[in-house]
């Protein structure tokens, strides 16, 4: 039997040569000491390994028809074997993904693993950064809930002030004028087959720079990089001190790929997927979207920032973020890689943890998110209790403005507070806001009848001082 097995292989061996290069793979000479900074490449690698596998559970059942994924999701998470746990842990995968791949990148760029022979390879974990990025946006819409198809609508609006380009922008993001069916499918597309491959295809070009050029020896400090003599100093180092990349590097990438896969799983169990929100209501469109945490930061910049600034924010953020970040090795390819004598590397990656926090801390916070708790308002407020006043007062509150405008104390702080607004506005001006919308303010016409309208003009221009 063990002759058997033993011959097999062996036969396998010689027709194929894998075993050899795995062996040679596992065994090759890398620089000593890399200790626990370099453990969080492969940890995005697991992953998204995670992703690609729960993903591919979670498709057996999912159900891309927008008549049909609320309802699937639903059946996923309540009834389908291991459902809940599935979807909690492609979820928890996204966020450790998103998390780790922050993580790698600042090590490389602190350390200064990107400099020369390694440039390239930043550039193409740049790339892997807002392909992972671009998953967790497609993803968010598969759940096809309110505050998901809200989500993607902000993103085709934004899209849609691109200059020249934005019309077409915005109606490739949803695959026709409006959010519906098609866009689904087109986030389902580019979820599952699309941006995947793009990744696996980069994941390979990443990996295989790593083997060429070799894992960056830990910094030194006080011994720079220079081009001309790097890649020998490297062969002296892996000739004389080289150690076997297993087990002598390998084993804290186990160590810490075990704690993650961990982590994901327990996460997922005890705390389970992110709950569905309501199903998708064309009529609501009151609705704000917060989306998930990665993306909330970004999310509130565009919130905060002036009116006039929107524009130019929305358009020139991404693309000077991209373009600072394929810069950097072409800025400093050479010299020190410690960061000791980086202190401007240290302060670059220090303020934009800040921002970022900051900015999040921000989007948990009132008041520029809608108040989604907002109370109907009590005959006290409303003065009287019959009448268009009294309907219009009920409709402020059924149809989400109360989310956004507060009244004597109730209601959310999104957009002004509109207490006393019949002091300021007449029934001409109050009409033509409810109807157009404004910035950040939902444009409700076709979503109220005309007595709807009228109720709701009654009501706001009640709101005086003096009655
Ligand atoms: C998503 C949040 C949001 C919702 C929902 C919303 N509004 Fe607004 N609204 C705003 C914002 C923001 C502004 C300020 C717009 C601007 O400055 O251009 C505004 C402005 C207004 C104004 C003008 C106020 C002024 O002082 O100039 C009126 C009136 C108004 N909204 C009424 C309504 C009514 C009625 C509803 C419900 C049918 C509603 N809003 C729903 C966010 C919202």
């Amino acid at each position: 039997m063990k002759n058997l097995l033993k011959s097999l292989i062996d036969a396998f061996e010689e027709r194929t040569g894998l075993l050899k290069i795995m062996a040679d793979l596992a065994e090759h000479p890398v620089p000593p000491d890399t200790g626990w900074w370099y453990v969080f490449g492969s940890a995005t690698l697991v992953a998204f390994i995670i992703q690609v596998v729960t993903g591919i559970a979670l498709a057996t059942a999912y159900v891309s028809s927008s008549g049909n994924a609320y309802d699937s999701l639903q059946f996923i998470t309540t009834e389908a074997l291991m459902g809940n746990l599935l979807r909690g842990m492609h979820y928890f995968g996204a966020s450790a993904m998103v998390l780790l791949v922050g993580i790698h990148m600042g090590q490389v760029f602190l350390m200064g693993c990107y400099k020369y022979p390694r440039e390239f390879n930043w550039v193409t974990g740049v790339v892997l950064l807002f392909l992972t990025l671009a998953m967790g946006f497609t993803g968010q819409l598969l759940r096809w809930d309110q505050n998901a198809v809200w989500s993607v609508v902000v993103g085709a609006e934004q899209a849609g002030r691109t200059p020249i380009i934005g019309d077409m922008l915005a109606r490739f993001l949803l695959a026709g004028k409006t959010i519906g069916g098609a866009t689904l499918s087109r986030f389902f597309a580019f979820h599952v087959f699309f941006i995947p491959a793009i990744i696996f295809g980069f994941i390979g070009i990443h990996l295989f720079l790593v083997l060429h050029d070799g894992i960056s020896e830990p910094p030194v400090a006080g011994e720079p990089v220079d081009p001309a003599t790097y890649r020998q100093k490297y062969e002296k180092i892996i000739n004389e001190r080289g150690v076997p990349f297993w087990p002598d590097a390998a084993w804290r990438d186990v160590v810490f790929c075990v704690a993650v896969v961990a982590a994901i799983f327990l996460l997922a169990l005890i705390f389970g997927p992110p709950k569905l929100d309501n199903p998708p209501n064309p009529s609501l469109l009151a609705r704000d979207p917060a989306p998930d945490w990665y993306l909330l930061w970004y999310f509130a910049l565009l919130a905060l920032i002036p009116h006039k600034l929107t524009t130019p924010v929305i358009l020139l953020a991404p693309l000077t973020g991209v373009i600072v970040l394929l810069l950097v090795p072409i800025v400093s390819n050479k010299g020190e890689r410690h960061p000791r004598y980086r202190p401007w590397a240290v302060a670059s990656v220090i303020i934009i943890v800040m921002m970022i926090g900051t900015l999040w801390v921000e989007a948990e916070r009132e008041p520029w998110s809608p108040d989604f708790e907002a109370r109907p308002l009590p005959i006290a407020v409303v003065g009287t209790n019959i009448g268009p006043v009294v309907d219009g007062a009920k409709l402020f509150h059924e149809k989400g403005c109360e989310f956004c405008h507060e009244v004597s104390g109730y209601g959310g702080h999104r957009g002004p507070s509109l207490t006393w607004v019949g002091d300021r506005l007449t029934r001409a001006d109050l009409t033509v806001r409810i109807m157009n919308g404004g910035y950040n303010m939902p444009a409700f016409a076709g979503l109220l009848t005309e007595d709807q309208l009228g109720d709701l003009v009654a009501f706001l221009e009640s709101r005086r001082k003096e009655r």
